[in-house]
């Protein structure tokens, strides 16, 4: 890719631009909690996107975006916004950072990547989190720290895509480390690195290839649901929340927010549960929860469907240890700890009984933890 993307600059621009890369991220558990202050546990991917980046002395910033072959071109006041979606999140990283007194200049770039779109692997954030550390190191010196960076990428899906989404995404594209899972917790960001390299098991996505699309979805609607529990429980977020809490209130709310909340003090508990279940090398609990999220996730929180549970149950019946949809919802990929012993028996399976069901198989990838933003 990187090889391609210097021809194509050269063919664009002429001469070189500095290359740089971020990652998408997978998720073992903990979803829909960033929002509501809670725990999370990503890593970056080996699926990136990479750009090749140049300052051009202007004001205007060029693009050539490589897989869908298109160009733009904006300045960089807030009435130069682009009409293109994917420019959009190149435009709103630049107007977060001047908005936060950082500076942005002209440049031209071109970029590609490998992460599947709309699988629920964050190329959003990816592409987010890619300029935002390339602008950092360009024309700011660095001085933006990492997590200010991935607030960027927040406040762009927020103030520029229509997406009312949490931390995790821009958090676990920025701060990514090969092999290292990540604990974060999102009401005191702190986090914690957690070394990630299963003997017997091994991570393996399976894509439903139902596009998942959380711009203009339900995702705002969740979210909205849950800071309703939090105003009637009096408290900033449901972090704050247990279940005799939500019980105590289950009268004055709606049994469907009363469903999502529910779901979200589950899953604060099974990130906790997960982590020391590692530490104890205790798969089968790590994978328990797993199913139990997956539970959550489709019945109360309702951001599953029809092809994703099925993918559910074949993994159950083929004894995988644990298995789930991962991250918005809406179609995407489950996430499936499989004992390696399993893993080409239960890809075999997984692909002819989907493909007997609806008529396409799915997409199958395996997972390396892997490094987040960075200059190549
Ligand atoms: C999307 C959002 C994240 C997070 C997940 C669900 O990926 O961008 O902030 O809320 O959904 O865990």
């Amino acid at each position: 890719m990187e090889n391609k993307l210097k021809t194509l600059f050269e063919k664009k621009f002429g001469g070189k631009g500095t290359l740089y890369a971020s990652a998408g991220r997978i998720n073992l558990i903990g979803e829909h909690t960033d929002y509501n202050g809670g725990f999370v546990f990503p890593g970056a991917i080996d699926k990136v996107i990479v750009a090749d980046i140049r300052p051009n002395g202007t004001d205007r910033v060029r693009l050539y975006s490589a897989d869908m072959d298109d160009s733009a071109e904006f300045g960089l006041t807030e009435a130069d916004a682009p009409k293109a979606q994917w420019a959009r999140y190149i435009f709103g990283v630049c107007r977060e950072i001047i908005k936060r007194g950082g500076r942005v200049e002209g440049f031209d770039a071109v970029f590609a990547g490998n992460i599947p779109l709309g699988a629920g692997l964050s190329s959003s954030a990816a592409l987010e989190s890619c300029f935002a550390f390339a602008l950092n190191d360009l024309f700011n010196n660095n001085s933006i720290d990492k997590f200010e960076l991935a607030r960027i990428g927040q406040s762009t899906e927020h103030n520029y895509c229509g997406v009312n989404c949490g931390i995790m995404d821009q958090f676990a594209s920025v701060m990514g480390k090969k092999g290292n899972l990540m604990r974060l917790d999102c009401r005191s960001m702190e986090f914690e690195y957690f070394p990630f390299a299963p003997e017997h098991h091994t991570l393996v996505l399976v894509d439903s290839h139902v596009k998942h699309e959380l711009v203009d979805s339900p995702y705002n609607k969740r979210r909205e649901s849950c800071e309703r529990v939090a105003r009637r429980l009096g408290i900033d977020t449901l972090r704050d929340a247990d279940m005799a809490m939500l019980d105590a209130v289950r009268g004055d709310i709606s049994d469907e927010d009363y469903r999502r909340a529910r779901f979200v003090i589950g899953e604060k508990e099974r990130v906790l549960a997960v982590c020391d279940a590692l530490n104890a090398g205790d798969y089968d609990t790590v994978g328990r929860m797993m199913y139990e999220t997956h539970q959550g996730l489709s019945r109360d929180y309702e951001v599953s469907c029809e092809e994703l549970d099925f993918l559910n149950d074949v993994a159950r019946e083929c004894g995988v240890t644990g298995s789930r949809i991962m991250g918005g919802g809406f179609g995407g990929c489950t996430i499936n700890l499989v004992p390696n012993a399993l893993v080409d028996s239960f890809i075999a399976t997984a692909i002819e009984r989907f493909e007997s069901r609806y008529g396409h198989a799915p997409a199958i990838y395996p997972v390396i933890i892997s490094d987040g933003a960075r200059r190549l």
